[in-house]
């Protein structure tokens, strides 16, 4: 849902012009997007909007651990705080109280705010036996080089907008709300693309490898979407009906060695032409991949060992997930690498049959897999939406 455009159209695109030309931009903003990137999206609803809204240029991502001895009474109150500084941000008013003007007469910019729990949050809080099977911890893969103080929390918050300020200003006052029953374990933070600057502010975004990535994920407002992302009305547990599960992976990128292929070796690692997205059995960014067809030469055009081959849902008995990553670029690591890549958001309503099936195949198997390390990970139930009136995690703290 977008509420509103709160701001001109005069910028619109104004920077993409020629790239655009060149790689034949969509001319017509999709629904749920503005030129500029300054709409509104509605807070309320079944789900919680951060998870389909348009992508958005700035994200940060916190986890938080409650303090000892935190009640739930104490929770359902920061709850409820943390459900009305969402609702004032998102629709760029000041905040209920408090206000500390960072962000006067800015916004909406899109802004979301995003809020999860992990399964150590229902254990601290004596709840242990109404973590859902879906926050069984994830297997570690082939590869994982797991950072654990930057992994998993209680709580997580993602706060997202086309616009810096906006986002941290949100962010800061829910972090000022949680002071005193808990503390942040680790955040992050990374961006995706403007939406002025994208061909349109539908395009597919573009990561720090240069292709375009979101290309093969279910589409937003379609019944398909809702079958991989949301627990259904009659699922289980009754409290996230409306929720889905975030698996979040902060993945490095080796960059310099990956900058060493030619253009046509990081096609074949993906299994798509950079510029347009498109597969390499031909076509357009849309058109269905043909994983059976051959060169003249005798070769799979789609290679065997390509990212999308291996990711896709015919190969992993149908699993499919919602990606939604940003990028990160920390300047360079003790040895000398770049501290760059993804922090790799994965929606879902059941992650062993979503990214789990997908990654234990990728760990092994996938070219891609030589060019990136996995190094932290996390497990979140993204709590259901709500109407006005009710807070973000009444379902479970009633
Ligand atoms: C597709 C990049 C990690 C699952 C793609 C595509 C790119 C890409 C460029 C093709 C366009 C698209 O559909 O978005 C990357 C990069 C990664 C990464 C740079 C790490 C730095 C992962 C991981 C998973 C995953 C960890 C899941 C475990 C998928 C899936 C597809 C995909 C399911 C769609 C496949 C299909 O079209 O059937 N990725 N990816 N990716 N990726 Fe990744």
């Amino acid at each position: 849902g977008v509420v509103g455009a709160a701001a001109t159209a005069g910028a619109a695109g104004a920077g993409g012009l020629v790239a655009g030309a060149v790689l034949g931009r969509e001319s017509a903003a999709g629904a749920g997007a503005t030129a500029d990137g300054n709409q509104q999206l509605a807070f309320y609803g079944t789900h919680q909007p951060g998870i389909e809204a348009p992508v958005q240029a700035q994200g940060w991502l916190t986890a938080f651990d409650l303090k000892p001895g935190t009640t739930t009474t104490q929770l359902r109150a920061l709850m409820r705080e943390w459900t009305s500084i969402a609702a004032a941000t998102m629709a760029g008013e000041p905040l209920p109280s408090a206000d500390d003007a960072m962000a006067l007469g800015r916004g909406p910019g899109a802004l979301t705010v995003t809020v999860g729990v992990g399964a150590s949050l229902l254990t601290k809080l004596g709840l242990g036996h109404r973590i859902p099977e879906a926050l069984t911890p994830l297997p570690t893969f082939l590869g994982d080089d797991l950072d654990a103080d930057a992994s998993n929390g209680d709580l997580v918050v993602l706060v997202a907008a086309n616009d810096g300020l906006v986002a941290v200003h949100a962010l800061r006052a829910m972090q000022r709300s949680a002071a005193a029953v808990a503390g942040q374990r680790w955040q992050v933070n990374g961006f995706g693309e403007a939406a002025g600057v994208m061909p349109s502010p539908t395009a597919t975004p573009r990561n720090l490898m240069g292709q375009l990535d979101g290309t093969g994920n279910p589409k937003p407002g379609t019944a398909a979407f809702d079958r991989t992302v949301y627990v259904p009305a009659d699922g289980d547990p009754a409290w996230m009906r409306g929720g889905t599960y975030l698996v979040y992976r902060r993945i490095r990128m080796l960059l310099d060695t990956w900058d060493a292929l030619d253009r046509g070796q990081q096609e074949a690692a993906i299994g798509r032409d950079k510029a347009t997205g498109a597969p390499l059995s031909g076509g357009t960014e849309f058109t269905a991949p043909d994983y059976g067809k051959f060169s003249p030469e005798g070769a799979l055009l789609i290679p065997p060992g390509s990212h999308i081959r291996q990711a896709s849902a015919q190969l992993n008995a149908g699993a499919t997930i919602y990606r939604r990553p940003l990028s990160y670029y920390n300047g360079r690591r003790a040895d000398g690498a770049p501290d760059a890549g993804l922090h790799f958001l994965a929606y879902q309503r059941d992650p062993a049959s979503g990214f789990t099936a997908i990654q234990q195949r990728l760990a092994g198997a996938d070219t891609l897999s030589t060019y990136i390390r996995h190094e932290a990970s996390g497990l979140f139930a993204i709590l259901p939406g709500c109407s006005e009136g009710g807070y973000l995690g009444e379902t479970l703290l009633e």
